[in-house]
């Protein structure tokens, strides 16, 4: 039922979705720090020009080229409109000299042909959307020949038992309540429907926000593919725990993991 609005509150009529999906399920500053992290474990240099993949908001691309002077990036998605948005942010968010180091291209990752990168980052699942193995393995295929000859492929993936379920799980943001909504899970194809809706406090909300029809792969079937795409090596980084068995933003590299009810790992595949 609506409740009236009080001063500051957002509403269905005056959110913004890619802010709040920022805010929701983004956290630029991790996955910069992840990438650091990856290149000084596993190369001795440190990288300066990355290419986001799916980049949407951008939110990775603007955070990378903040870190320092030198650092570039390019960000490629086939959405005009959430690089429109992502043109705006860039635009009112970052200093002249950090708007000349980003590139953002309308383009799909699948073809798309541009100079040699240190690192290709593909992140929130976006490649679950190659459903078929030689779909996937052609987009890796390349990626790794968009790389460097020392060049990292990062990406991440989901996993856990709560993945097989249909399930919807609910976080309270400030200001409104996310919800991710596993709305369809096909055990026999892999296919999986996944929404995310918005709620907010007067009562009204955002069905459907965002879809994402996915396969949802393991990370032995997408290890085994970064492989037969000619990845040297791939290693996966595995999240620590802390006293309450949370995550706790700890990342190392692990062969082992954990068997639980879900669980977010990135892969790093050297070329
Ligand atoms: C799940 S969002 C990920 C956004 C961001 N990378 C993140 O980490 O949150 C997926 C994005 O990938 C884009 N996308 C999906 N398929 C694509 C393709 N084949 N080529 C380029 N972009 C694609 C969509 O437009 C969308 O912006």
């Amino acid at each position: 039922m609506a409740r009236p609005v009080k001063e500051g509150w957002i509403t269905a009529k005056t959110a913004d979705i890619n802010d709040l999906y920022e805010r929701s399920v983004q956290c630029p500053e991790s996955e910069v720090s992840l990438i650091y992290q990856a290149w000084d474990e596993l190369r001795e240099r440190k990288p300066v020009v990355i290419r986001e993949d799916f980049c949407g908001t951008s939110a990775v691309a603007r955070e990378w080229v903040k870190q320092n002077d030198i650092n570039r990036v390019v960000g490629v998605d086939l959405d005009p409109s959430v690089l429109a948005w992502a043109n705006n942010k860039i635009a009112s968010e970052l200093t002249e000299n950090q708007i000349s180091r980003v590139d953002l291209i309308e383009h799909d990752v699948f073809t798309v042909d541009l100079p040699l990168v240190d690192c290709t980052l593909a992140m929130n699942f976006s490649y679950y959307g190659f459903k078929k193995r030689d779909q996937l393995l052609r987009y890796f295929e390349s990626v790794k020949r968009g790389l460097k000859d020392d060049g990292i492929f990062l990406l991440d993936a989901y996993g856990g038992s709560d993945s097989f379920l249909e399930m919807d799980e609910e976080r309270d943001m400030d200001g409104f309540t996310y919800i991710w909504d596993q709305h369809l899970v096909n055990p026999i194809t892999g296919d999986v429907v996944n929404y995310i809706h918005f709620e907010f406090p007067d009562g009204s909300k955002i069905k459907k926000a965002f879809t994402y029809e996915w396969r949802f792969w393991t990370l032995p079937e997408i290890k085994d593919v970064l492989l037969d795409a000619g990845f040297s090596s791939v290693v996966v980084y595995w999240e620590g725990t802390d006293e309450d068995g949370d995550g706790n933003g700890v990342w190392s590299v692990d062969s082992r993991g954990e068997a639980c009810a879900g669980w977010v790992a990135y892969m790093a595949a050297l070329k």
